[in-house]
């Protein structure tokens, strides 16, 4: 069987986890790389071989691949899609977020549909065991009706969120939402490559009835179970008879009718990226496995993201789907100007350059 063909563009941290799990496969031939950062440009190519460039338009025009991968950060999104469909690939393959506004993300489906392209968004924690357990908990009926979703981060928006409300919505069988109500605070992570309020909290509901909560940033609790702060993520159900959680880096834990339950899990690249890949190749030889991570779905939590955003800098409650194209960005920058946020703990408080907290002694 012939190696389905892939360029990958931007050799950075994404970058490179994606180009070793295409080569790992099998399936697949990394044929071509693209950094505009010549240092990462040669690093890779020494490693993947292929052709090389700093230009993505050229490497993908020389190399024609089934796969165009890019995994560029977010302000790079719409630029790169047309790339990878004047290169004639079957399938693009690109980071979360979407997009950084409605806009451009709109612009981003129309495209796509339009030229009959498929595309993944890596969401792929929910690979991990423990991410796993908590979806096969829920969908075993063991929490009995599922009434709620949650999610919680410390990490900014637009690194965070977009994960969160893609698992909450997996939680919830991908049903679609009908609105939601969000507010933010800090202007602090606005002039961040992945810009976002510094804190971001919301309400969502869901057209099945379930209400999902999310919270993002400064603001966020602690997941004091998990010491690395990047995986201090909560995400959850709650159904009549029960509740299932994942932490991101520390397990998942359930309690239903027949008693408490718990297990072991942390995110882990290594494990998480096969799985992903390999879903990739299953879609393209049958049309009918659609991979867990289309484009789609991600396209869904996205425009939750957004409405979310417009929430919180205009107010209200935001009915979805949005129809109009937005730049949520500037909206918030307007409306967070000189707005601070007030952080949850000490090592939010030093991650967003804020007030250290008052705690008292947690009660055990
Ligand atoms: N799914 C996940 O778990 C996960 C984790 C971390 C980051 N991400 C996402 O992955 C994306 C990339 O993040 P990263 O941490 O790998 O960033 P990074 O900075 O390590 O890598 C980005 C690379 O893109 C290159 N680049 C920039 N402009 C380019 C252009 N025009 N053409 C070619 N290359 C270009 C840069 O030189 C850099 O090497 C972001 O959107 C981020 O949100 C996802």
């Amino acid at each position: 069987m012939n190696k389905y063909r892939v360029v990958v563009v931007g050799m950075g941290k994404r970058g490179m986890h994606h180009a070793l799990a295409f080569q790992a496969n099998g399936r697949f031939d990394v044929a071509g790389v693209c950094d505009v950062d010549q240092t990462r440009l040669d690093a890779a190519a020494a490693k993947f071989g292929g052709i090389k460039g700093t230009d993505a338009l050229q490497v993908a025009s020389a190399v024609q691949p089934d796969v165009f991968c890019f995994c560029t950060l977010p302000r790079l999104r719409a630029e790169m899609i047309r790339i990878g469909i004047e290169s004639g690939a079957r399938l693009i393959a690109f980071e979360k977020p979407v997009a950084l506004t409605s806009r451009e993300g709109l612009a981003i489906g129309e495209i796509l549909a339009k030229r009959g392209v498929k595309a993944v968004v890596s969401h792929q924690h929910r690979y991990g065991e423990h991410y796993r357990k908590v979806k096969e908990i829920i969908a075993s009926g063991a929490l009995g009706r599922i009434h709620t979703v949650y999610g919680t981060a410390s990490g900014w928006m637009m690194h965070m969120l977009s994960h969160l409300i893609d698992y909450m919505r997996w939680f919830n069988s991908e049903t679609e939402a009908q609105w939601v109500m969000a507010q933010a605070a800090g202007e602090g992570k606005m002039s961040d490559a992945h810009p976002s309020p510094d804190y971001i909290g919301g309400f969502l509901q869901f057209a099945n009835g379930v209400r999902g909560v999310v919270e993002c940033g400064a603001g966020a609790p602690d997941v004091p179970e998990v010491d690395y702060w990047w995986r201090k993520c909560r995400i959850g159900a709650q159904g009549t008879n029960g509740f299932a959680e994942v932490l991101t880096g520390g397990g998942w834990r359930a309690v239903t009718k027949n008693g408490a339950s718990a297990g072991e899990g942390c995110m882990n690249y290594d494990r998480d990226m096969p799985p992903y890949i390999q879903e990739i190749a299953d879609w393209l030889d049958d049309d009918r496995k659609v991979h867990s991570c289309n484009f789609e779905s991600a396209y869904a939590g996205f425009e939750i993201m957004m409405a979310l955003c417009r929430s919180a800098a205009e107010g209200g409650q935001v009915a979805l789907p949005l129809n109009d194209a937005g730049d949520e960005v500037e909206l918030l920058k307007a409306y967070l100007a000189g707005r601070k946020a007030l952080a949850s703990t000490a090592a939010n408080a030093k991650e967003y350059g804020l007030t250290s907290p008052v705690l008292k002694p947690a009660a055990v």
